[in-house]
């Protein structure tokens, strides 16, 4: 089932604007997708409007079969949103912050309690249970956060910019509880960020957005076989059999271009069988920021 479908959405504001522009996609159940793009691409808007904050001008839109504007507190059951202002007590410790928001949404205090532990745990902030909220760190406040969206175990989790100003130590449990959710309870993830290299960690398949339009859509692998023709492959060997076209980049150092990772070993095996003594292979792959800088200088794919 697909958790997320997009078609043909549009979205102008009252003043003219239009932050979005034909947009389709769909997200299956279980998928982390990096919605990707710069300040003012449409990511914030995508989101509000999945959540039935906006309203669009045109499209639709189905979350878990949903209509997000005119099923708004069923779907509310289902999903979790975090966006960078989220608003939480700051006279409540942690853990009442989340029994609260857990009642809130029908669980027991007891259950709220159990799932808040537990998600306080999973994001390094045990410690920090009992402690009131307004002696709380940005970041820690930020995992809080997160805490609070999945508080009601959604099966779909909105996260707008989740890791801008988190220190590495705190993204890294943030990724670790965003794949566990993935890999283990089927949640799905829509993950907006302009952080490329974050998104390339955890996410699944992307949508990459520029002014309003999507620009690519795909796995990391698609789109790197969209947009650039093979791969590249540095080797450093004494022998280099003529028959692998090899440029050579230095003193015993060749770089060699192929079409699929599967290549690679037979590469290996051919300069092995010609008496060559390998000392290093290394591959070059393009990375989510190489494909998101040449689809913006080569313009949009046909997604
Ligand atoms: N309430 C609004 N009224 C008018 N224009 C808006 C409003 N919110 C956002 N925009 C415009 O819509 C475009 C997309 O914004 P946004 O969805 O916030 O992008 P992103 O989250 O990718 O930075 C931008 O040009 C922004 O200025
Ligand atoms: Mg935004």
């Amino acid at each position: 089932m697909n958790a997320i479908e997009i078609k043909q959405l549009e979205k102008i504001y009252t003043e003219g604007k239009k932050a979005l522009d034909d947009i389709s996609l769909v997200v299956p159940e279980g998928t982390i997708f990096g919605f990707l793009g710069p300040n003012g691409a449409g990511k914030t808007t995508t989101v509000k409007l999945l959540n039935g904050i906006l309203n669009p001008t045109g499209g639709e839109i189905r979350v878990l079969g949903l209509d997000p504007v005119n099923q708004a507190e069923k779907l509310h059951q289902s999903t979790g949103v975090l966006t960078e202002h989220a608003g939480m007590y700051d006279q409540l410790t942690g853990i009442g912050n989340l029994r609260f928001f857990g009642q809130l949404f029908g669980m027991t205090k007891a259950e709220s309690e159990t799932r808040g532990m537990e998600l306080l745990e999973k994001l390094g902030l045990s410690e920090a249970a009992e402690v009131k909220l307004k002696s709380y760190s940005t970041g820690m406040r930020q995992r809080l956060s997160l805490a609070r969206t999945l508080i009601h175990r959604p099966r779909v989790l909105f996260l707008d910019e989740p890791t801008s100003g988190l220190d590495p130590e705190s993204t890294k449990s943030v990724n670790e509880l965003l794949l566990e959710l993935s890999k283990k309870e089927g949640t799905t993830v829509f993950l907006c960020t302009h952080q490329l290299r974050y998104a390339q960690e955890i996410c699944d398949e992307y949508g990459l957005m520029d002014n309003g339009q999507l620009l690519a859509l795909g796995s990391l692998e698609y789109l790197r076989q969209q947009t650039f023709s093979h791969y590249k492959l540095l080797v450093e060997t004494d022998v280099m059999p003529q028959m692998l076209n090899s440029k050579k980049n230095g003193e015993n150092t060749y770089e060699l271009a192929f079409q699929e990772k599967a290549e690679v070993p037979q590469i290996v095996k051919a300069i092995v069988q010609q008496g060559g003594n390998i000392s290093q292979v290394t591959p070059l792959d393009y990375s989510l920021e190489d494909i998101y800088f040449a689809l913006l200088e080569g313009g949009k794919m046909h997604v």
